[in-house]
C-alpha cells in the first residue's frame, strides 16, 4: 500500500519536475505562479517520508541498507542539479536536466535491484 504510495508520488516528482522546466521554456511567467512553487515541494515531501515509511516498514536498517544510502546521497545530487535547472538557462541548464535524469534512473535501478553497484 505504502509501495503503490511511494510509486504515485515517484511519478507525480517526475511529472512536475519535466512540467515546470517545459513550461519554464514556453510560459515562464505560468511557473512563477504560486501553486507552480508549492506543489512540487508537497509531493517531494510526500515522496520523501513515503520513502522514511518503507525503510521502517521493511526492516531496512537492521538488513542490507548500502542501497538506501546510495539513493538517498544521489536524492541530494538530483535535489541539487534540479535547483541548477530551474535557476539557469541555456547549456547549462540541459546538462543539469540530463545529470538529474540520469539520477533518477539510478535511483529507481538501485530500488529495484536494491544494489548500488548494480552497474558492476
Ligand atoms: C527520486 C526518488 C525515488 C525514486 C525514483 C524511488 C524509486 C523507488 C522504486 C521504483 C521502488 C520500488 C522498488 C521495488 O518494488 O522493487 C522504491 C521502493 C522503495 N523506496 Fe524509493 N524511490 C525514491 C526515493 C526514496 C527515498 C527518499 C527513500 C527513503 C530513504 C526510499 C526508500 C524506498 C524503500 C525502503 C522502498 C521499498 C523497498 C522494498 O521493500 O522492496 N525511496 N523506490
Amino acid at each position: 500500500m505504502i509501495k503503490l504510495f511511494h510509486l504515485t508520488f515517484i511519478l507525480l516528482s517526475i511529472l512536475s519536475f519535466v512540467g515546470k522546466v517545459i513550461l519554464s521554456e514556453t510560459h515562464p511567467e505560468v511557473v512563477k505562479q504560486k501553486a507552480f512553487t508549492i506543489a512540487p515541494h508537497v509531493i517531494n515531501t510526500v515522496l520523501l517520508l513515503s520513502g522514511f515509511t518503507l525503510v521502517f516498514q521493511g526492516g531496512w536498517l537492521s538488513t542490507e541498507f548500502g542501497w538506501i544510502v546510495a539513493k538517498l546521497l544521489v536524492l541530494i545530487v538530483y535535489i541539487g542539479l534540479g535547483i541548477v535547472v530551474m535557476k539557469t538557462r541555456g547549456t547549462t541548464r540541459w546538462l543539469a536536466f540530463v545529470g538529474a535524469m540520469a539520477c533518477f534512473v539510478y535511483i529507481g535501478i538501485v530500488a529495484v535491484t536494491k544494489n548500488a553497484f548494480f552497474f558492476i
